[in-house]
């Protein structure tokens, strides 16, 4: 069975051109909304453009950071509350705490940072200008959320990190927020040259999708981190059998999901799936559901969801035989 992959990562000459251009000259990355050319239009010199946020929380914090670190100052913020942007400001050298209109009014690119059901209602109480540019940060939201900006001129787009922000980093994190992450950019030109060359300054992996895909993407992209807080929960409830802490789960499992992301890094999904449905343990899967079964209808739900997609990777990477794929089914199905 061949896998089935929604995204589309740049590889081609627009990331080869941005990472020379970025690595070459680093005065390079601050002519923001300067579209990417070869690399010796990328040597000249641009006015540093103001950058804002609309929005002071996780993601603001961790964009912040990238983006100082990478060499393109922060100059203003603004938020619902005046105590979430000033304290904002605080960390940042430079940056103004503002009123939202008054960002708009003098930054040239911004960051909306909002939570994603304020996006479209922030957007549209503001008033934009032709030139500058307007991006927001959420996985899930289509980019036509910012049309009331679009439709006075300004450049739309999205910048969706495939990270998870759950803390306000400040500049004196050790680790950059974002390394290694993929962020998913979406916009016409010539403002996806400008995230282009910002995900490249960032040291992080492009990715871009096709229009209207933006929902799917999130839903699945889901599974690497929120759900993953499910399945934690999951773990907590069963072993809540023996009084097991919460401490307890964590101190056993986090090993074990880094171990297994380790793995799966070397040698791919399905080669590397543990447990006894990949070795086609029908004893062991037939003992969990009994198992399961007098614990709770939702604990078999649950493990019954996980083991019917295990069996098919396992399956479709040929890890068990047909008929083993029939009975382990059969178990797994058998309360029904
Ligand atoms: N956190 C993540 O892991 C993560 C990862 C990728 C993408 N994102 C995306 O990033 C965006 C922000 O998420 P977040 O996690 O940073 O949220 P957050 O920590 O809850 O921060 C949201 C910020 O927006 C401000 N805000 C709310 N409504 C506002 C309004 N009407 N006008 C102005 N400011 C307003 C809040 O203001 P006050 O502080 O003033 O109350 C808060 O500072 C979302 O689109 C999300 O999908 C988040």
């Amino acid at each position: 069975m061949s896998a089935v992959s929604i995204y589309r990562p740049i590889t081609g000459t627009a990331a080869t051109r941005a990472l020379t251009a970025a690595t070459r000259n680093t005065a390079d990355f601050e002519g923001l909304g300067v579209a990417l050319a070869d690399p010796v239009e990328c040597n000249v010199k641009q006015t540093p453009q103001k950058i804002g946020f609309i929005g002071a929380g996780r993601i603001a914090h961790g964009l912040a950071v990238a983006l100082t670190r990478a060499g393109y100052p922060v100059s203003a913020v603004a938020s619902r509350s005046t105590a979430s942007a000033q304290d904002f400001a605080a960390h940042f050298t430079g940056c103004a705490a503002l009123t939202p209109q008054a960002l708009a009014d003098t930054c040239d690119f911004i960051f909306l940072t909002v939570p994603d059901d304020s996006i479209a209602p922030v957007a549209q109480s503001l008033t934009w200008r032709a030139g500058q540019s307007l991006v927001h940060c959420s996985g899930a939201t289509e980019v036509s959320a910012l049309a009331p900006a679009a439709a006075a001129g300004a450049m739309t787009g999205g910048f969706h990190p495939l990270q998870s922000f759950s803390f306000k980093v400040t500049p004196d994190a050790a680790k950059s927020p974002l390394a290694g992450c993929t962020i998913t950019i979406e916009a016409g030109p010539p403002l996806i040259d400008t995230l282009i060359r910002m995900v490249t300054a960032f040291e992080c992996r492009p990715n871009r999708l096709p229009p209207g895909k933006r929902a799917l993407y999130h839903a699945s992209a889901g599974y690497a981190a929120g759900f993953i807080h499910g399945l934690m929960a999951e773990i907590a409830t069963v072993w809540s059998q023996w009084d097991a802490t919460e401490a307890d789960v964590l101190a056993v499992a986090l090993p074990m999901i880094r171990a297994t992301a380790d793995a799966m890094e070397r040698g791919g999904i399905a080669a590397t799936m543990p447990g006894p449905i990949s070795r086609g343990d029908l004893g062991s899967v037939t003992a969990h559901i009994e198992a399961l079964s007098a614990l709770s209808p939702e604990a078999l739900t649950f493990y019954r969801a996980h083991a019917t997609r295990s069996i098919a990777l396992a399956r479709a990477a040929d890890r068990i035989d047909a008929a083993t794929a029939a009975k382990l089914t059969a178990i797994v199905d058998s309360s029904d």
